[in-house]
């Protein structure tokens, strides 16, 4: 068949391609547990779902303006002068099929062929994916010193003159981490003197652990927004547990924002109707949905970490925040591939291979299911790869043999 060269070289989503697994696993019978999911499993709030009703019922369901209905962008408004002390306009947002959407459309917007795009290891599955369909080149940069946190120095080192923007995810997918505010701040005022687009992926800065909270790159930028190339992306999906609404959004120059919208009227004309009432019940309704995800996500966080603690060869470093883990398991197999199609042949456990996420020799936990999901899910990890574990794993009524060593 003949396929053009970009479709040959875009990689599918590694996540989304587990989940298919999985799912065909379990439809078979089989016990999975999947510590591979990148979604919340709470109900959506109340009142997306009343808002998208109201809609439906009426039976009208037509296409809207393509950056969004003026409902939901007078919402993202709201969320971000209360959320970032940050005042926009109509004309500064764009809401999206997801902040995947709202991302993909940006770098459209921003790119030209074989401008490069750096981001720190590790990093979400899809960024490097994303730059190459826009045509640009990614770059991703790994600390020295073997952490999640490439120094602004490490990163600077990486820019030269094909340079055009700097994605950040902080709390990070896959590692949970979250940069400090001082290298926040750094990044803002090296890219606002490079003259360089900082895209602060903000999709997890409401899911933040400890009694802390996600640093806000506009306390630090010193451009007017109009003349500023810094870009914030962030949606519904996460923090309330909506990802099936698929309702993201950017705020950036109005520039960007008019290159934006010409771009995604002709991609799908604008996101759905009913999702984009969803998100504005969610904006404007009661908040309590993501402090109640984001406790018990801590708590599923601590009772992970707990389990994480029993293994003799892991080293982790605790999440910050997100509903994800990266711990380093190279101590018992280097090859983070073959770690995760061990555990899901031998005890039908799915985890995501760090190697996915530039960072060998890890796998991305999720904490996002249930207590029992981390804490069977971890002891069969243990059982698979202490070389001191009993013989025999009982999977319900299944025994399980180690044959292995
Ligand atoms: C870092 C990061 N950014 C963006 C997204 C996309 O979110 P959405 O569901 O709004 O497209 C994800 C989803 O996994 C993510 O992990």
């Amino acid at each position: 068949m003949s396929l053009s060269q970009l479709a040959r070289t875009i990689k599918e989503s590694a996540t989304l391609k587990l989940n298919e697994t999985a799912a065909q696993l379990r439809e078979k019978g089989e016990p999975i547990i999947h510590l591979g999911g990148g979604e919340p499993k709470t109900k959506a709030p109340i009142d997306a779902i009343i808002n998208c009703v109201a809609l439906l019922n009426t039976g009208e369901i037509r296409y809207t303006a393509p950056d969004g209905i003026p409902a939901l962008k007078k919402a993202i408004i709201r969320y971000t002068e209360e959320h970032y002390k940050k005042l926009v306009h109509a004309n500064n947002v764009i809401a999206s099929g997801g902040a995947k959407q709202a991302l993909m459309v940006l770098l459209h917007a921003i790119l030209d062929p074989k401008e490069e795009v750096i981001f720190p290891a590790p990093y979400w599955v899809s960024y490097p994916e994303m730059v190459k369909l826009a045509g640009g080149v990614p770059v991703p940069v790994t600390a020295e010193d073997g952490t999640f946190f490439p120094t602004v120095k490490e990163i600077a080192d990486a820019v030269g003159s094909y340079t055009k923007a700097i994605i950040l995810n902080s709390p990070n997918n896959p590692s949970g981490a979250m940069y400090s505010k001082d290298f926040i701040q750094e990044m803002v005022e090296f890219c606002e003197k490079k003259s360089i687009y900082l895209i602060m992926d903000d999709i997890y800065n409401r899911l933040v652990f400890d009694g802390k909270s996600a640093p806000n790159c506009y306390e630090f930028a010193q451009e007017p927004l109009e003349e500023s190339k810094l870009v914030v992306i962030n949606g519904v999906s996460k923090m309330y547990a909506m990802t099936g609404f698929r309702i993201g959004w950017a705020i950036a120059n109005k520039h960007v924002m008019e290159a934006m919208a010409t771009i995604q009227s002709q991609q799908t004309s604008g996101p759905s109707a009913p999702a984009q009432w969803a998100a504005v019940g969610a904006l404007n309704g009661v908040q309590s949905p993501i402090e109640s995800l984001r406790v018990m996500l801590e708590n599923n966080r601590n009772v992970m970490m707990d389990r994480l603690k029993a293994f003799d060869g892991v080293k982790i470093h605790p999440p910050d925040g997100t509903f994800y883990c990266f711990p380093d398991f190279s101590a018992y197999m280097k090859d983070s591939q073959r770690l995760a199609n061990f555990l899901l042949d031998k005890v039908r456990v799915v985890a995501v291979p760090g190697k996915e996420f530039g960072f060998e020799g890890h796998l991305r936990l999720s904490y996002c299911g249930t207590i029992r999901d981390i804490t069977e899910g971890l002891d069969r990890i243990k059982w698979a790869l202490d070389p001191n574990s009993a013989n025999e794993l009982y999977l319900g009524d299944r025994k399980l043999v180690r044959d292995w060593q």
